[in-house]
């Protein structure tokens, strides 16, 4: 069929034709707005699961509802290659200065002056931005260029004057688990203040499974502050509803057969759902996508997954850490012990270390726990050993 009236969107962060399965988060978020509303306190949201399960897509819908309830919000994206706590000022500045103006309205509420003057004594102590609030600056807040002490007034001055519209000021954060430790500490700290004295603060973020473990390990009351949702697979209704209601919406349909086929070769993963969802589509040559359709699309779909989403992924690693990453496919899914991956290497323990790092840095493997290692993307094991033999071809 056409592929340009195609509907799936296989991609990172590309907004499904619906979000399917993810009832119970959205509600989570959903009683969050509603106390914030009511003037009552809750705790931020904590999104976590492997590369391809939705986070990003659930985060940004989440981030959508906030701003269309009225809330300040930003949006900020970790990401470790980059210059630490220093850049991730800035990027708040900027975002925060960007998101006040739509706030700086009609005639404002004193609280709202200072909060606007606050943003604005941050933002010209980093630099960030150009931009004018036309307010004063709210000068000795947020301005001593020390992390913590800077943003802990940035929020108690931002929340106090949004719990005044009954309104929260939500920062909402992906790849959490790749924030520099002065900027999560820092964070931590505000977020804990924040339900402390009830200043509607939120931090919703989104991570791999081992960011509740970040969290804990940089501030232990990082436990007790957030509302922690591992989210995985689709159930296979879900899953279900994820292919069909998209064709369905113009008029095409499955065959049975062929829903089983593709809800079996995605095993309920999202991004594998749009990604097979889209090669079935273009490759049915009428409005129902029979079982022959289906099979040729798992081909397509597996191919397509295996030059892109796992290529990338697999060509970033050197040769040595691809040694590591195929000593853990026989693991499957894992997690695999570190230590009996560096036996399968034939090396000591210790030697694993600088490949571990540096895989855990290009973000294509991750300690689930101390002494483990697991891929961040389903099926990854799959894939390595189907291209074990380019194993020793240049990286
Ligand atoms: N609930 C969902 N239902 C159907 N498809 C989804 C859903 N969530 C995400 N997707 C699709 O899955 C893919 C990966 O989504 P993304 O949010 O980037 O995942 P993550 O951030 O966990 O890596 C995208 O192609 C997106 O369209
Ligand atoms: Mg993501």
């Amino acid at each position: 069929m056409q592929p340009d009236l195609n509907p799936y969107s296989p991609g990172s962060g590309r907004r499904p034709p619906a979000i399917a399965g993810r009832i119970v988060e959205l509600e989570a978020f959903d009683t969050l707005r509603a106390r914030v509303a009511n003037g009552l306190d809750d705790r931020g949201i904590v999104l976590t699961g492997l590369r391809g399960v939705g986070k990003t897509v659930l985060l940004n819908e989440m981030h959508r509802l906030a701003d269309s309830f009225d809330w300040l919000t930003v949006r900020i994206e970790a990401r470790r290659d980059e210059a630490g706590a220093h850049s991730v000022r800035r990027t708040l500045a900027r975002e925060l200065v960007a998101s006040a103006r739509k706030h700086n309205r009609g005639s404002l509420a004193r609280t709202m002056r200072a909060a606007l003057g606050t943003i604005s004594s941050f933002n010209a102590k980093v630099g960030a931005t150009g931009i004018q609030l036309g307010v004063d600056l709210n000068t000795g807040r947020a301005d001593s260029g020390d992390a913590e002490v800077d943003l802990l007034e940035l929020v108690e001055d931002v929340a106090t004057a949004m719990a005044e519209r009954k309104r929260a000021f939500g920062l909402f954060i992906d790849e959490m688990q790749d924030l520099d430790p002065e900027s999560m500490g820092a964070l931590i700290a505000a977020q804990h203040a924040a339900n402390q004295r009830g200043w509607p603060f939120y931090i919703v973020a989104a991570g791999l499974p081992n960011l509740p473990r970040v969290l804990t390990e940089a501030r232990s009351y990082a436990e007790r502050l957030f509302n922690y949702r591992p989210i995985g697979k689709l159930l296979r209704p879900d899953a279900a509803h994820a292919l069909r209601d998209p064709a369905e919406k113009r008029g095409v349909t499955y065959e049975d057969a062929a829903m089983e086929l593709l809800l079996d070769a995605t095993g309920g993963y999202p991004y594998f759902l749009q990604e097979f969802g889209q090669a079935a589509w273009n490759l049915a040559p009428e409005k129902c996508i029979t079982q022959a359709d289906a099979r040729s699309a798992i081909q397509f779909g597996t191919e397509a997954l295996d030059a892109g989403f796992f290529r990338s992924r697999w060509e970033r690693a050197t040769r040595s850490e691809r040694r590591m990453l195929y000593a853990m496919a026989a693991d499957n899914e894992g997690p695999s012990p570190t230590a009996q991956v560096a036996q399968r290497m034939a090396l000591q323990a210790s030697s694993l270390g600088p490949y571990r790092a540096a895989l855990i840095s290009k973000g294509l493997v991750y300690a689930p726990e101390h002494g483990q290692i697991a891929y961040t993307v389903p099926g990854m094991a799959g894939y390595v050993n189907r291209h074990h033999d380019e194993l020793d071809s240049e990286a």
